[in-house]
């Protein structure tokens, strides 16, 4: 990859995994280590960009020469995303976002009464970032990429999600034992709107940022985005 070929651009990229409070003491969230979106934030900064990234309950430590916002939630990673996506040139969505939250909050610990069922748990659907910010760009040009973790037709529900989801490229990466959620390394194939398709053989989580930020480049050469 070209050297500082992201000098002058500014990259907003979400790492982490959401947590969705149900009391003071408990949350619905998921596997996301965040070190797929810290590589894509250290190989975009090694580029020159200036990089905002958002993280989600990683525990990282921040990455050398990046902007770090610290959310919790979904609905705060939006509102984080929406305000950093303002001036950027991309934006890179590799968070693991709930798609629904508990529809509410217990302000104390919610206690298991002897003899009792327990509650149902109603969930209420949360907003699709991605959906958002493809449908309704920042600024001409910009460019929105997105992830899919998939288990089952992995290629198939990757096509539909980016007709679905309305970005310029997602990223399909397969849920298992020594990739994706977690793990040091990765595999995927990058899925362009244009109908390209760009396999990224199973190595180290930089590699596959490193693709990320070359497919991303071309297309800035493409749009003239500023
Ligand atoms: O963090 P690691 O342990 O390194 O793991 C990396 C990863 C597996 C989390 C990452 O590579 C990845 O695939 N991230 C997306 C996970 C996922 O399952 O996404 P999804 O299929 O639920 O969502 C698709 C896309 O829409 C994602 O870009 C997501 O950020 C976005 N989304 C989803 C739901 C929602 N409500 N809003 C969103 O913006």
């Amino acid at each position: 990859s070209a050297e500082r070929d992201l000098a002058g651009r500014h990259v907003v990229i979400s790492a982490g995994g959401t947590r969705e409070p149900l009391d003071p003491v408990r949350y619905l969230g998921n596997r996301s280590s965040g070190k797929q979106g810290y590589a894509l934030a250290r190989t975009a900064v090694a580029r020159g960009a200036r990089v905002t990234l958002i993280e989600a309950n990683t525990g990282l430590p921040d990455p050398a020469g990046a902007d770090v916002v610290r959310v919790g939630t979904a609905v705060q990673l939006r509102e984080a995303v929406l305000k950093a996506a303002g001036d950027a040139d991309a934006v890179v969505m590799a968070a693991a976002v709930a798609d629904f939250r508990p529809e509410s909050y217990a302000a104390g610990k919610i206690k298991k009464k002897d003899g009792e069922e327990p509650a149902p748990l109603t969930l209420v659907r949360n907003p699709d970032i991605l959906a958002e910010i493809s449908a309704d760009r920042a600024r001409p040009g910009q460019l929105v990429v997105g992830f899919a973790a998939e288990t089952d037709d992995v290629l198939a529900n990757g096509r539909l999600k980016l007709r679905r989801k309305g970005c310029d490229l997602l990223v399909v990466n397969e849920v298992g034992e020594r990739k994706t959620f977690g793990s040091e390394e990765n595999e995927a194939v990058v899925l362009g709107a244009d109908g390209s398709e760009t396999p990224v053989p199973y190595g180290p989580k930089e590699a596959l940022a490193d693709t990320v930020w070359d497919l991303v480049g071309e297309r800035f050469g493409q749009t003239g985005a500023a």
